[in-house]
C-alpha cells in the first residue's frame, strides 16, 4: 500500500478506541441532527457547519465540493451560492442533492438525500445583509465556477464592484442565493471499534410523510 495512506487502527488502538455510548439520543431527526451539530461545534477545529454537497450534471454524472450549512430546521437545510456557477447550474438541470457531514474530532458522520428548492428573495436578502461587506463585495465580483484568465481581473472586479457602491448599501446580487434541501432520508453514523459501526436510518415518502426508521449493518 501507498506511504500516502495512514496505517490501519492497531488491536491496541480499537481496544481503547472511544466508546461513545447511546448517541441516538432523539427520535427527531432534526433535533438529533441539530443535537450532534452542538456537539461538533464545540468540538471542531473549525467549520462545524461544512458539508459535502453532492449534485448531478444534466447527464447524471456526479459533483461534490464543500459548502456552509447556514440554517437547518424541519423544513431544510439552506446554503448559499452562487446561482450561476456549476453546481447553480446543476441543480437548475437537477434539483436534488445529497449532503455529507463528517466531524473527525467525534468520529460521527451525518448524510441527507433529498429534493432542492431555491429559497425566497426576502431570506436571501436578509441572510445576505449579515455578511461582511467584503464577501458582499465577492459575491458580486466573482463569476464562480466560470475561467478565470488571471487573479488580476478578480482583484479589477473587485475595485470596481467596491468602486461602485462607495459606502453605499451592497445589494445582493441576483445570480448570489440560497438554496434549501429537503430530505426524505438521513443517515446518522457513529464510529465504534473494529469498524463495527452504528447506523440509523430515517426515511419518509415524501416531504410531509412520517419518519420511518431503520438500523443496517455497519
Ligand atoms: C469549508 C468550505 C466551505 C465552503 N463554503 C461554500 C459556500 O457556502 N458556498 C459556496 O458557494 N462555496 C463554498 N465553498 C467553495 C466550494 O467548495 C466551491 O469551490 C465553489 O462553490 C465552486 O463550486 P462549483 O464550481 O462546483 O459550483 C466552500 C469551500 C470550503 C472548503
Amino acid at each position: 500500500m501507498s506511504d500516502l495512506i495512514p496505517p490501519s487502527p492497531s488491536e491496541e488502538a480499537y481496544a481503547v478506541d472511544d466508546d461513545q455510548g447511546e448517541v441516538f439520543t432523539d427520535q427527531d431527526p432534526f433535533a438529533l441532527f441539530a443535537e450532534w451539530l452542538a456537539l461538533a461545534g464545540k468540538k471542531e477545529m473549525n467549520d462545524a457547519n461544512a458539508m459535502a454537497l453532492a449534485t448531478v450534471d444534466a447527464d447524471g454524472l456526479p459533483d461534490v465540493r464543500m459548502v456552509l450549512l447556514k440554517d437547518v430546521d424541519a423544513s431544510g437545510l439552506t446554503f448559499y451560492t452562487n446561482a450561476e456557477s456549476a453546481k447553480g447550474v446543476q441543480l437548475g438541470a437537477v434539483p436534488k442533492a445529497a449532503v455529507c457531514f463528517h466531524w473527525k474530532s467525534i468520529r460521527r458522520q451525518v448524510r441527507f438525500r433529498g429534493t432542492v428548492t431555491p429559497v425566497s428573495a426576502g431570506e436571501a436578502d436578509a441572510y445576505f445583509k449579515t455578511r461582511a461587506r467584503g464577501a458582499r463585495i465577492g459575491a458580486h465580483a466573482s463569476a464562480q465556477s466560470r475561467p478565470l484568465e488571471r487573479r488580476f481581473a478578480l482583484e479589477k472586479q473587485v475595485a470596481a464592484t467596491a468602486a461602485k457602491f462607495g459606502v453605499g448599501d451592497i445589494p445582493r446580487p441576483e445570480h448570489w442565493s440560497g438554496y434549501r434541501i429537503v430530505p426524505t432520508q438521513i443517515e446518522f453514523w457513529v464510529n465504534r471499534p473494529f469498524r463495527l459501526h452504528d447506523r440509523l436510518v430515517f426515511r419518509r415518502e415524501n416531504e410531509t410523510a412520517g419518519w420511518t426508521t431503520e438500523k443496517p449493518y455497519p
